[in-house]
């Protein structure tokens, strides 16, 4: 990598078994074999003790209020973000499952106020593109298994989170590349690739902005 240029700050998004883990994997995978820099991550980054609280509300051993869980959420994020722009910086893809967008379509979706929950996002890194995996029916995505086994995997709670997810989407149409997660794994990926790959050179000399 010439000096001075960054990586991207890639994010994938979308409802509980709509792909994105599968879908994260192989991008990180498909970038490396191009010979480019690229780690994964996702949030919750449940290691640290922040993520420890958020596992187990998440695991339900472990109930807190709507707010409260939803301030650690923002919080795990933020005490990452330091890291993530120090790698970004040197030239690392950041390959992210979630981010800020679940933070508020989630609780959102619990009747929490839209605005409410995006306040603790402003400021962290704005992402470069955001892959949302639209999920097709909730039932459908309930097929795809161990739907159910953790706190929001409920089939009706589900829906409300995609018309979150929705709505973001049309409001931040500029750097959202809404895709259709009920076609084939592999034609997935060549699209979510090829957008990538687009991404890279482009940004590689543009300041990180932050969320606003
Ligand atoms: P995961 O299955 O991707 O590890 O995410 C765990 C759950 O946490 C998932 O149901 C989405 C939810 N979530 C939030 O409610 N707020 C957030 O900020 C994030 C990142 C995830």
């Amino acid at each position: 990598m010439s000096a001075g240029k960054r990586g991207a700050l890639i994010i994938f998004e979308g409802c509980d078994r709509s792909g994105k883990t599968t879908q994260s994997r192989l991008l990180v995978k498909h970038l490396k074999s191009k010979g480019l820099s690229v780690l994964a991550m996702n949030f919750p980054e449940r290691s640290s003790s922040i993520g420890q609280v958020i596992n187990s509300y998440l695991t339900n051993s472990k109930d807190l209020p709507d707010e409260v869980i939803h301030l650690m959420f923002s919080a795990n994020r933020w005490e990452h973000m330091n890291q993530v722009k120090q790698q970004l910086l040197e030239g690392t893809t950041l390959v992210v499952d979630r981010y800020s967008y679940s933070g508020v379509a989630y609780s959102a979706a619990k009747g929490l106020d839209f605005d409410w929950c995006y306040a603790p996002e402003r400021g962290l890194l704005k992402p470069d593109a955001v892959f949302y995996l639209r999920a097709p029916a909730a039932d459908d995505l309930a097929n795809r298994g161990q739907y159910g086994e953790e706190r929001y995997e409920k089939v009706e709670f589900q829906g409300r989170v995609a018309k979150v997810f929705d709505k973001i989407c049309s409001k931040e149409a500029s750097y959202w590349h809404q895709l259709d997660a009920s076609q084939s794994v592999d034609d997935l990926h060549a699209q979510v690739a090829g957008i990538a790959e687009e991404l890279l050179p482009k940004v590689a000399n543009q300041p990180i902005d932050k969320l606003s």
